[in-house]
């Protein structure tokens, strides 16, 4: 899970990270006028979006007094930041900056360590410096059991060229994100930038953090951070209904048992639909029970999108077996009352004849059944390209 810079800045508070002289978030024009009066000084007011580059895209302005910080918070509300619409500012005293760094603590998939990754040459975009100057980015692989102490802080910052002056002060800062790291299990921790000001603090005036969900089970605080309105509403309702759904752009609705069998389903519909513009509405794993309820609650928000024109059942029974499947349909019917929108199923596997047989006679209406996951594809997309002619 991503945090916004203000939920990522308030962990840093917490675990001691200097974020600054306070900050405040406004979801109008006019409350954040009352939090730059409250300030009394120059503020900084800055989108708060899930996505990087907010300052080019114009989602970071400088504003000096209360009418000032109306028009800025105007301004940058209701922006579209690359795909992300602002509907949140936040409004922080302007800090006076001598110098901007980068660092940041990640989990490195790729060489299965964690990273340290720091630079005196902060402020702009990261994998721009990356890529032209990789030698200005140092990058330190951090024993996981040993962490980061004083001393492995201090040659952290020093071979990302950090001034020796602020060694020492920047190096308690990089021991105090570690801390954040670890004890929010987080996958990210990244400033840009870590600031010094002319009288030698260092302040992280930015902030990225990736909670790991995995480990959300140690973490009930962190619900407060989950944002059910940036999401799309049928991924939200899935959510709440446990069900292993992502929504894609096409018009055919997916539903099967096992992560693999969903994925090679979504390959062959979009197969089956090339040059047709017709694709995979969505990718649903409903799991191995493939209970009545789950089926039920799979379909429902299925052919709740307004854009599934077909339905494509993909079952391959193994431990549950697809009579168990069949019966889940019949009565996933039954609670739905009406479906309409055409259903193909396939079932193979695990008991397929006496699954296939209690389909057949329960005579569903807009229900047929196709023996191949290759037919059953195309039929689902023929029906999808029928709906609408
Ligand atoms: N509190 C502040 N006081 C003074 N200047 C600030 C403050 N916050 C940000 N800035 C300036 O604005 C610049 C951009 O801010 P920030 O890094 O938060 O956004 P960004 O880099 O554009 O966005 P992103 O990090 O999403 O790519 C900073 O590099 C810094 O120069
Ligand atoms: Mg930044």
């Amino acid at each position: 899970m991503d945090l916004y810079e203000y939920q990522a800045k308030n962990l840093f508070a917490r675990h001691g990270v200097p974020i600054g002289p306070g900050q405040r978030v406004a979801d109008d024009a006019a409350t954040a006028a009352v939090a730059a009066a409250e300030f009394g000084v120059p503020v900084v007011i800055k989108a708060q979006v899930k996505a990087g580059g907010r300052g080019k895209a114009g989602g970071v302005k400088l504003a000096d007094g209360e009418v000032d910080a109306r028009a800025k918070a105007g301004a940058i509300l209701g922006l579209d930041i690359k795909g992300h619409t602002v509907r949140r500012v936040l409004v922080t005293p302007a800090s006076d900056i001598a110098e901007e760094y980068y660092f940041s603590f990640l989990l490195d998939r790729a060489n299965r360590t964690f990273l340290a990754m720091a630079s005196a040459e902060g402020g702009m975009e990261i994998e721009q410096l990356a890529a032209e100057r990789p030698d200005a980015l140092a990058k330190v692989p951090i024993d996981p059991l040993g962490g980061v102490d004083l001393a492995t802080a201090k040659e952290i910052v020093r071979e990302g060229g950090f001034p020796a002056e602020v060694t020492d002060a920047a190096a308690d800062v990089v021991v105090k994100l570690w801390e954040t790291f670890v004890a929010e299990d987080a996958t990210l921790v990244e400033v840009n930038p870590l600031v010094r000001t002319p009288d030698g603090e260092i302040l992280a005036l930015d902030g990225k953090v990736t909670l790991d969900g995995n480990a959300a089970f140690r973490h009930p605080g962190h619900a407060e951070f989950v944002d059910t309105e940036a999401d799309d509403p049928l991924e939200a309702r899935a959510k709440a209904k446990d069900l292993n759904y992502v929504k894609l752009a096409g018009q055919v609705g997916i539903i099967g048992n096992g992560a693999g069998l969903v994925m090679s389903t979504l390959d062959v519909v979009a197969y089956a639909g090339e040059g047709t513009g017709t694709r995979p509405a969505n990718f649903l794993d409903i799991g191995g029970g493939a209970s009545a309820e789950v089926m039920a609650n799979g379909l429902e928000i299925i052919l709740s999108d307004r854009v599934v024109r077909s339905v494509f059942v993909n079952v391959f029974g193994g431990i549950t077996a697809c009579d168990a499947v069949a019966n889940g349909i019949v009565r996933a019917f039954q609670l739905l009352g009406t479906v309409d929108k055409p259903i193909v199923v396939r079932l193979d596997g695990n008991n397929a004849a006496e699954g296939r047989r209690i389909l057949t006679d329960a005579a569903l209406p807009g229900l047929s059944q196709v023996d191949t996951m290759d037919a059953a594809a195309r039929r689902a997309v023929e029906l999808a390209i029928e709906q609408d002619a």
